[in-house]
């Protein structure tokens, strides 16, 4: 096995650092435009392989995409990040650019490989990736809702005092303040969470997932990497070991939740395969409706992309 990332920033490197440390590859390549960035966090990351007792082998380059051929899995971080103040849309413009040439190249020298994008406006980055890839969107998705349900989680086991590990949870929609946290679909070691809290306490947990990477830019002058990163190693960790596993997935909408021709979060099954099911729930009509605008926000941020010279 064979894992590229492209990017080697705060979120780049957390996914070489996490698929190291978990061996999901036998060689993990981390590439940067910026000359020796990539090479010095590799080197950084190999040198806690005796400390960490693993043999991922880990490789940074700049630039030289010949050195990422034959990946299986390709995670992309480049781009820019938010600043306080800023949308991930406002990101689009410059990131389109960056994501669609590192789309180009890696399909270049990986035309089999599986893509997750993770730059933002993640949907729309998502989306473009796969215009340019022009390869089945089964390949390409992007890492939204592992993060965005991982925030939800943890500020619901604070809620209860509880472990986060036995909460389970599905969240739909964009990666943006228009995702779709579900709480009929969450539950707490099997019992639905809407017994163990009251509604005032839940709306207000919601509400600070949707703000959930707002509230880090915040407080730290630029975007999350910790959960981002944790996040998108677990989609590697799904595909890399045939895990089928169901996470909530940045996915190709075609007709499914009655949505077509949109990038957007909803729960899919995860193998080798890449997306291997897009599982369809049944939601209540005030369900539907949130989710219907979040596809409405995210078809809106597409449009601006396809009529950028760049989707051209
Ligand atoms: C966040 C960024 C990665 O939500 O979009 O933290």
């Amino acid at each position: 096995m064979k894992i590229t990332v492209v990017g080697a920033g705060n979120v780049g490197a957390t996914v070489a650092n996490v698929c190291a440390h978990k061996e999901l590859a036998n060689e993990i390549v981390l590439l940067d435009i910026k000359e020796g960035i990539a090479e010095g966090k590799a080197l950084d990351i190999w040198q806690t392989a005796p400390i960490n007792l693993y043999d991922s082998r880990v490789k940074g380059v700049t630039n030289d995409y010949a050195a990422t051929a034959g990946s299986d899995v390709v995670v992309i971080t480049s781009g820019l990040p938010r600043k306080p103040g800023m949308s991930r849309d406002d990101l689009i413009a410059t990131n389109a650019g960056i994501v669609k040439s590192v789309t180009e190249n890696i399909i270049k020298h990986s035309p089999n490989t599986i893509i997750i994008v993770v730059s933002n406006p993640l949907d729309v980055m998502t989306y473009c990736a796969y215009l340019t890839a022009k390869i089945d969107a089964s390949r390409v998705f992007g890492m939204a809702g592992i993060l965005d349900t991982a925030r939800y989680r943890a500020f619901l086991a604070e809620a209860l005092n509880c472990s986060p590990k036995d909460i389970q949870a599905v969240l739909m929609g964009g990666h943006g303040d228009t995702m779709v946290p579900l709480p009929r679909y969450t539950t707490v070691g099997g019992i639905p969470v809407t017994e163990l809290i009251d509604a005032k306490s839940l709306d207000a947990i919601v509400e600070r997932t949707k703000k959930g990477g707002g509230e880090l830019v915040n407080l730290m002058g630029t975007s999350a990497w910790y959960a981002p990163g944790a996040a998108a190693a677990q989609m590697v960790e799904a595909i890399v070991r045939d895990q089928k596993r169901i996470f909530p997935v940045c996915a190709w909408l075609q007709g499914e939740y009655g949505i077509k021709d949109v990038y957007l979060g909803v729960p899919v099954k995860l193998g080798k395969k890449g997306i291997e099911q897009i599982i369809e729930l049944k939601l209540t009509a005030d369900e539907q409706k949130l989710v219907d605008e979040s596809a409405k926000a995210v078809k809106e941020v597409m449009d601006v992309l396809d009529n950028m010279p760049v989707a051209k």
